[in-house]
């Protein structure tokens, strides 16, 4: 018995040694040590010897016993320093479901930007893009806005200290740039920020989103310019809109045109957004000025073309019913999660 004893002893400390974890320890502890364990059974079995064996192998298996919970105190105290994750007094519990990772995404008006480019560009226009700093040549002067006109106070510009460059106030001037560096036919349209000394109000905002169009042929009509548009809110609003088109000024454009759609946010009813008139300014438009066709070094007498600047803000205003463009800047996540 005492051979057997000393097999159990050494398979016991074995197991104990491999053991990884303490849920691993405390099923050879029970193998061992518990009420059905090894020693228990060989406890009991002691009942049957006589007197003087069972002193004997009694005693060897305390030893034994005490060995062995030895062993596993000692093993216990391992694990325990170790604390593995997976140990029982540890939080960590893999059923439980993970933190959500915030996760932003594009700005309402990158988006807008995005599909009015794939509108344009299924129309056959490239996209060009134009710098934000400016010079007064491009914004003002080739554009037939020549020093101490009037129609320069159209545009209120917020000037640079050196006071030959500006932030632009409109996207027009990438028309020039567009053209001396691309012989015509061609259609193109130009996305881009823009900057305006004025006073802010529902549907006005001192930094503003244009995309200006331009499209240059031998035989260019205003017929064309309507046609396009009727297409693009086609596309856009995936209704027809009640559009107007009413005659108004542009130094760079001769006729020149005010482009404005029924409000969408009242449906004509009249709210902050349209003043109460009905209707929301979307563009400007009108046949390319002579004089911008020279400043790009094009001859007007072999070139037609027409152009126009939408407000991206407004369209967004318009498709999205949003009711004061100083949303789309304010930083507000409770607004901008919506879109
Ligand atoms: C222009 O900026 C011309 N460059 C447009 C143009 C291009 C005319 C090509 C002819 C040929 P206007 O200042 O009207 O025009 O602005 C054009 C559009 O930008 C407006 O119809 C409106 O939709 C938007 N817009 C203008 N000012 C603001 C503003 N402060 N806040 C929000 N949107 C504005």
């Amino acid at each position: 018995m005492e051979t057997d004893l000393k097999q159990t002893e050494i398979q016991a400390k074995s197991e104990i040694k491999s053991a990884k974890t303490s849920a691993d320890l405390d099923l050879v502890s029970k193998k061992y040590l518990g009420s059905n364990g090894v020693l228990r059974l060989s406890f009991k079995g002691l009942a049957k010897l006589p007197e003087a064996q069972r002193r004997k192998q009694g005693a060897f298996l305390n030893k034994v016993q005490k060995e062995i919970m030895g062993f596993i105190q000692e093993k216990s105290e391992t694990l325990g320093k170790q604390k593995t994750v997976f140990s029982k007094d540890d939080s960590f519990d893999f059923n439980q479901p993970g933190e959500r990772i915030v996760i932003g995404h594009l700005h309402l008006l990158t988006q807008l930007r995005r599909e009015v480019e794939e509108i344009f560009q299924s129309m056959g226009f490239s996209v060009a893009l134009g710098p934000e700093v400016e010079t007064e040549w491009y914004n003002f002067d080739a554009l037939n806005i020549p020093k101490d006109h009037p129609a320069r106070d159209i545009w209120d510009t917020f000037w640079l200290k050196n006071l030959k460059l500006l932030l632009r106030t409109h996207t027009s001037p990438v028309q020039v740039r567009y053209m001396e560096n691309n012989q015509p036919p061609l259609r193109v349209i130009v996305p881009g920020s823009v900057f305006r000394h004025e006073a802010t109000d529902a549907s006005h905002e001192f930094q503003l989103f244009q995309i200006e169009g331009l499209m240059v042929d031998r035989n260019v009509s205003v017929a064309n310019l309507r046609a396009i548009i009727a297409a693009f809110y086609q596309r856009l609003f995936n209704k027809s809109v009640k559009t107007r088109l009413r005659p108004d000024f542009f130094p760079f454009t001769e006729p020149s045109f005010d482009l404005a759609i029924n409000c969408l946010v009242c449906q004509g009813r009249g709210c902050q957004v349209c003043k109460n008139t009905g209707w929301v300014e979307m563009a400007g438009a009108g046949m390319v000025h002579p004089k911008v066709f020279q400043s790009a070094g094009l001859d007007p007498k072999k070139w037609q073309g027409w152009a126009f600047g939408f407000g991206l803000d407004r369209l967004a205003m318009m498709k999205y019913k949003i009711d004061d463009i100083r949303l789309f800047r304010s930083g507000d996540l409770r607004f901008l999660n919506q879109f």
